[in-house]
């Protein structure tokens, strides 16, 4: 028994072992999409570096999990990743999926909010609020943002080209903001 646990039900225990997953997966699948866009057949340095500074920032979420699991008294139990798709066939494409990632991110960490107002937990619940979901709500507004943009500049050629440069300079565009 944990010297710390203090009104810290084991379904609240279970729920951030698996939001740490969720989080650690999405690190997984960001990695993939950073190494496809390296590739010289695809060459988009400016998405490469969004993807890379995405993967780090999941996998930061899940440090921020790790951690609180340890202040409440919980054990950390880490859990197999899936393989990430590895051709994302267009920077669209890629997008599109980030965007339904942090979407089912979104959804797992209201179901885990939800599981702690069920257990009367209210620390747990303002750590969810406070350090996730605004953060959240404003990833997948840029990323509905960057598909509508791609869209209208052409998902390949010389408009493709230069929002990956604008990206990579790190200016002004939606896809700027972390995702
Ligand atoms: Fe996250």
């Amino acid at each position: 028994m944990s010297l710390v646990k203090q009104n810290f039900a084991s379904s609240c225990e279970e729920a951030i072992n698996q939001q740490i997953n969720t989080e650690l997966q999405a690190s997984q699948v960001y990695l993939s999409m950073a190494a496809w866009a390296g590739s010289s057949n695809v060459a988009l340095p400016g998405f490469q570096k969004m993807w890379l500074e995405s993967a780090t920032e999941e996998r930061t979420h899940a440090q921020w999990l790790i951690d609180y699991q340890n202040m409440r008294g919980g054990r950390v139990v880490l859990q197999t990743l899936y393989a990430p798709e590895s051709d994302w066939k267009s920077a669209k494409n890629a997008v599109e999926a980030a965007l339904q990632l942090e979407k089912d991110v979104n959804k797992s960490l209201l179901n885990m909010f939800k599981i702690a107002e069920e257990n009367n937990d209210p620390q747990l619940a303002d750590f969810i609020s406070s350090k996730f979901l605004t953060e959240q709500v404003q990833a997948i507004k840029t990323l509905g943002d960057m598909v509508t943009q791609i869209s209208r500049v052409g998902s390949d050629g010389l408009g493709l080209h230069l929002y990956d440069q604008s990206l990579l300079a790190g200016g002004s565009g939606a896809g700027n903001r972390n995702i």
